[in-house]
C-alpha cells in the first residue's frame, strides 16, 4: 500500500517536528491532540521552523507554502481514521498511549500502519492492546526532527515484514537514515544515551565537578554538540527520569537507577526548557546554571 496521508497525535515536541517533516516531505498530514491552544501553537512553530529552513535556504519560499498546505489539524481523535499511516507522539506515559489506541483503533482502515514514537516502552505491549499488531511499530524521532539524521524502527514480536518494509521507504522519503533496533527496553539511543546523562547527574550529586565543568568537559572533550546537563534539559528531565525507570524495571539492574538529584528537579517541576528552569535557568538572557 502507497503512502500517501499521515495522522500525527500530540503536538508536542515530537509531534510538531514529525508534522514538519512529513509536510516537507509531501505527504498529507492531520496533526491532533487534546487541546485546540496546542494545536495553534504546533503550527505556528511550524512556520517559524519552516521560516528558518527557508532563511538557510534549506528548502525554497515554496516548498514551506506547499508544506503548511499540506498540514491540517483536528480535535477529532476519529479523524485520523481515514489516514494510511498514523504515528503517536502523546505523553511519554504507557496508560495514555493505551486509552489513544483503545479509542482509535475502532475507526481506522483495516490497512493503516499503527506506531508510535515512544522513546522506551514495549512496542509488543503496546501492540498487543490492539487489533493489528502485525501492523504496528516503534518509529522513534530524535528531537529536533528538523534536523536530526536518525529514525528508530522497532518491530514488536508480531510486527510483519511488508509493514516494517513500507516505513523502511517512508524514511528514505524523508532523507532520514533508519537503524533498526530490537524491542528491548528503551532500545538502541536511549539504552546508550541516558545512563550517561544520568552519571552526568551522579557526577553533579556528588560534587565531583559543577554543571559548567560536566557540560564543559563533555562539550570540549568529547566533541559532544550539547554537554549532558544542557541536553537533559533540552530533552526534558522528567521524560529523561522514565526513561531511567523504564530501564531499571525492565532490565532489573541497579546499574539503571535513577540518580536521586535527578528525581528531585522533576519533583520540583524544574523540568529543563520547557518549563524554563532545570539544570540552567532559561528566565534571562543566556542560560545560568541552577547549582
Ligand atoms: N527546525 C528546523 N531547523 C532547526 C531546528 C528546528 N526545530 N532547530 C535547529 N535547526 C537548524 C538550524 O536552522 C541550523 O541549521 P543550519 O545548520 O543550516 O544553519 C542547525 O539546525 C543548527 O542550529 P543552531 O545553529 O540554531 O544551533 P546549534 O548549532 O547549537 O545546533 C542542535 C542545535 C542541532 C540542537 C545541536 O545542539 C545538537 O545536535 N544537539 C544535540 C541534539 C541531540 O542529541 N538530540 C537527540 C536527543 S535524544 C532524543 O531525541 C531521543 C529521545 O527519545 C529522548
Amino acid at each position: 500500500m502507497a503512502i500517501q496521508s499521515v495522522g500525527v497525535i500530540g503536538a508536542g515536541q515530537m509531534g510538531n517536528g514529525i508534522a514538519h517533516v512529513f509536510a516537507v516531505a509531501g505527504f498529507d498530514v492531520l496533526l491532533t491532540d487534546i487541546s485546540q491552544d496546542a494545536l495553534d501553537k504546533a503550527v505556528s512553530l511550524i512556520d517559524r521552523n519552516l521560516e528558518r529552513q527557508v532563511s538557510r535556504e534549506k528548502i525554497s519560499a515554496s516548498d514551506k507554502k506547499a508544506a503548511m498546505d499540506r498540514l491540517s489539524t483536528t480535535l477529532k481523535l476519529s479523524d485520523l481514521g481515514r489516514t494510511d499511516l498514523v504515528i503517536e507522539a502523546a505523553t511519554e506515559r504507557e496508560t495514555v498511549k493505551q486509552a489513544i489506541f483503545e479509542d482509535l483503533v475502532p475507526h481506522l482502515k483495516p490497512e493503516t500502519i499503527l506506531t508510535s514514537n515512544t522513546s522506551s516502552i514495549s512496542i509488543t505491549r503496546l501492540a498487543s492492546r490492539t487489533d493489528r499488531p502485525e501492523k504496528f511499530m516503534g518509529f522513534h524521532f530524535m528531537n529536533p526532527v528538523p534536523v536530526m539524521q536518525l529514525v528508530e524502527l522497532i518491530r514488536g514480536i508480531a510486527t510483519d515484514e511488508a509493514t516494517y518494509s513500507a516505513l523502511l521507504d517512508v524514511v528514505g522519503k524523508l532523507g532520514k537514515t533508519a537503524a533498526s533496533a530490537e524491542d528491548f527496553p528503551a532500545f538502541i539511543v536511549n539504552r546508550i544515551l541516558m545512563p550517561m546523562i544520568n552519571e552526568a547527574v551522579y557526577t553533579l550529586y556528588e560534587g565531583v565537578g559543577s554543571v559548567q565543568s560536566i557540560d564543559s568537559a563533555m562539550k570540549l572533550g568529547t566533541n559532544h554538540p550539547m554537554g549532558p546537563l544542557e541536553l537533559a534539559d533540552f530533552i526534558g528531565l522528567d521524560t529523561c527520569l522514565a526513561i531511567m525507570n523504564v530501564l531499571h524495571d525492565g532490565l532489573a539492574d541497579t546499574k539503571y537507577r535513577p540518580c536521586p538529584l535527578l528525581t528531585k528537579y522533576v519533583e520540583a517541576g524544574w523540568l529543563g526548557r520547557k518549563t524554563g528552569r532545570g539544570f540552567y535557568d532559561y528566565r534571562g538572557e543566556t542560560p545560568v546554571p541552577t547549582r
